[in-house]
């Protein structure tokens, strides 16, 4: 019997009383991460060769010549394009005899129709290598078509965990946002295009031979997308280190990580055009992916990824509002965990208990949310959608990250009402 399947037959209520929802999602939850904690020991995860620094993207085109290679496939979206934010890249490759073809139609949130198209101008335009320029959505699409083209299936088949049987075609990345830390990432996230349901493609083989962090791609990022971008790497970076998978190295990521967004998302936001807020965002989010890599992520994806499908909020904006909900609901396993976080970043009072440093921690996330102008509420939640968000937000939860304390249906429904609480605003 799935037990899964009869919960859903009971009533909402009765699950409640019963507090069978978090005994469930424990028992699933602890069941699956046992295997990925045993795959995890045995995997081995390659890094990208990384350079950093103004113009490291020309470069990693000088490193690309240097491969021999036919033509590049140059994936990105329309308006990188436009804005002109490839053009140094694109002219360094032109006066290195490098041949490529421009994919320009990746979207925010990219779905498999996107992922298919760019894959049918590699194979007509006989391409053998791709490079991502452009955000999380340009690297994702980038990775899957790299790593289908070389093993010849539909991008749909490489959905799951390691289905890549063949090595990627070499792939190169230069992120144009400093959130998704997906240049060294083992996943991509596509979305269903009908459901825009995300899908998960997890495997070391789409791991980029080199990445450039060049903050002078990130310098024109406007204001709002610097912030949401932003508050994604802070998300991993604090997720991974509250995972119950986070080791020495992880841990050691997550914190240079979380210091580094404390000191510079709001200069970033500020002053974008700052190449040290730039840059240091840049390795932000460069960390957050070597620890989600590691240790994973936790409830604020699993929730923030249903509610940004569903109301298309982008995917940092979603996790920013959901975060300090769920800090909230860990602090009472992970107090220890958080104090260390409010030492790092100098919130802490010297002398106070690991319970005050802990909420001291949780209260700079919700001041950093609100500086950044974000608005921390999601007035867009509708109360018949907090079941199905709440069961595919478990769903997700259980099958795929270790996370420190597992909710009951009742505490899932608590956290979309407060998220979808009308800010009241006082009057003068
Ligand atoms: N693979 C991973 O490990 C991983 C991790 C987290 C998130 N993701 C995925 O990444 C995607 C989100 O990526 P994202 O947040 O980087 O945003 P994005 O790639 O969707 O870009 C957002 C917008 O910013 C614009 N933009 C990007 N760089 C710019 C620049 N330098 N100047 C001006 N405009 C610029 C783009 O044109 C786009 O309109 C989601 O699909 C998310 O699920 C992947
Ligand atoms: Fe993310």
């Amino acid at each position: 019997v799935n037990l899964d399947q009869v919960l859903e037959t009971l009533d909402e209520k009765v699950i409640n009383r019963l507090g069978i929802s978090r005994a469930k999602n424990k028992v699933l939850g602890t069941g699956y991460i046992a295997g990925l904690k045993a795959l995890v020991k045995v995997l081995n995860i390659p890094k990208p060769t990384v350079l950093t620094g103004k113009d490291s993207s020309i470069k990693m085109c000088e490193s690309v010549a240097s491969f021999g290679l036919k033509r590049t496939l140059i994936v990105t979206d329309r308006m990188l394009y436009e804005l002109g934010v490839l053009d140094k890249v694109l002219a360094k490759l032109e006066q290195l005899g490098c041949a490529y073809e421009l994919f320009c139609d990746v979207e925010p949130d990219p779905t498999f129709t996107v992922v298919e198209a760019g894959l049918r101008q590699y194979r007509a335009k006989n391409c053998d290598s791709v490079m991502a320029i452009g955000g999380g959505s340009s690297i994702d699409s980038a990775k899957v078509i790299a790593l289908a083209a070389s093993n010849q299936v539909s991008p749909d088949k490489l959905v799951g965990i390691l289905k890549g049987k063949q090595a990627s075609a070499p792939f190169f990345c230069i992120p144009t946002t400093a959130g998704t830390g997906s240049e060294v990432t083992i996943g991509a996230v596509i979305s269903d295009t009908d459901t825009h349901q995300k899908e998960l493609v997890i495997d070391t083989r789409i791991v980029p031979l080199m990445a450039a962090l060049d903050p002078e791609l990130m310098k024109g990022l406007p204001a709002p997308i610097t912030a949401a971008t932003g508050m994604d790497a802070l998300t991993h970076l604090v997720e991974s280190f509250l995972s119950t998978m986070a080791n020495e190295e992880s841990m050691y990521y997550s914190k240079a990580g979380i210091k580094l967004v404390f000191d510079n998302l709001q200069k970033a936001c500020k002053n974008g055009k700052s190449t040290a807020a730039r840059e240091n965002m840049a390795l932000a989010s460069f960390y957050g992916g070597l620890t989600i890599n590691i240790s994973g992520l936790g409830y604020v994806h699993a929730f923030a990824h249903q509610i940004g499908a569903r109301y298309k909020l982008p995917h940092g904006l979603a996790n920013a509002k959901v975060l300090p909900h769920i800090l909230h609901f860990n602090k009472k396993v992970c107090e220890d965990k958080l104090a260390q976080l409010a030492d790092l970043i100098g919130v802490a009072g010297r002398g106070t208990s690991n319970s005050v440093k802990a909420a001291a921690f949780i209260s700079a996330v919700e001041e950093l949310i609100v500086s950044v102008g974000i608005d921390p509420q999601i007035p867009e939640l509708q109360l018949k959608d907090f079941v199905s968000i709440r069961r595919a937000a478990f769903k997700e939860a259980n099958a795929t990250y270790a996370v420190p304390a597992y909710m009951s249906a009742e505490e899932g429904h608590e956290i979309l009402a407060a998220l979808a609480k009308k800010r009241t605003v006082k009057a003068a």
